[in-house]
């Protein structure tokens, strides 16, 4: 059984006593992106502090999820905002999900901050259990849908070192490439 109630915003109250940084977000192809993020351990002030600065990058790119990965901080942490008006944020910390069904696909049109500029159509397995902790180390599960479905997978892949760009054509990929290291 599922949890009738998810409360994605656990745990995630108190990040606003830090004055928030921007950080430098990683463009592809630097080699960067393709680390393996490590599982977070310790629910600490830093990770709180880690997760407001991500939101505030995250919102300054008019993203709406960012993982930590992008910011060369190689632990398993991704924020998110899929609201219109851009006031639910999101923790997901050593999140997993299970793919219940590998016959029922989604195709939608991703974008990323470190593939700035492009947008490509990408099929992805649309119905999965997902499990992860918030800033305080407890752990939520919810079987998601819509959007969070699609982008909680782009962002788990880049934890995993995987970008939306390994998902199109080697033609594709080149000339985004190339355009990006202009
Ligand atoms: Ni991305």
């Amino acid at each position: 059984m599922l949890s009738i109630q998810v409360d994605y915003n656990a745990g995630i109250d108190k990040i606003h006593d830090f004055m928030p940084e921007k950080l430098k977000i990683l463009k592809f192809p630097d080699p960067r992106l393709r680390t393996v993020a490590e599982k977070v351990t310790k629910f600490d002030k830093s990770l709180e502090k880690l997760s407001d600065d991500m939101l505030h990058t995250m919102y300054e790119g008019n993203g709406i999820g960012l993982a930590a990965t992008q910011v060369n901080k190689h632990i398993r942490l991704i924020v998110m905002d899929l609201s219109e008006e851009r006031n639910e944020p999101r923790v997901f910390i050593n999140p997993e999900y299970e793919i219940l069904d590998n016959e029922s696909l989604s195709s939608f049109e991703e974008g990323c901050l470190s593939v700035p500029g492009f947008s490509e159509e990408i099929i992805r397995p649309d119905i999965i259990d997902l499990t992860w902790q918030d800033l305080k180390g407890e752990i939520h599960k919810d079987r998601p849908d819509g959007l969070l479905t699609i982008c909680i997978q782009h962002e788990i892949d880049h934890l995993e070192g995987k970008l939306m760009v390994d998902y199109i054509s080697p033609i594709k990929r080149d000339r985004i490439r190339k355009k990006l290291t202009k």
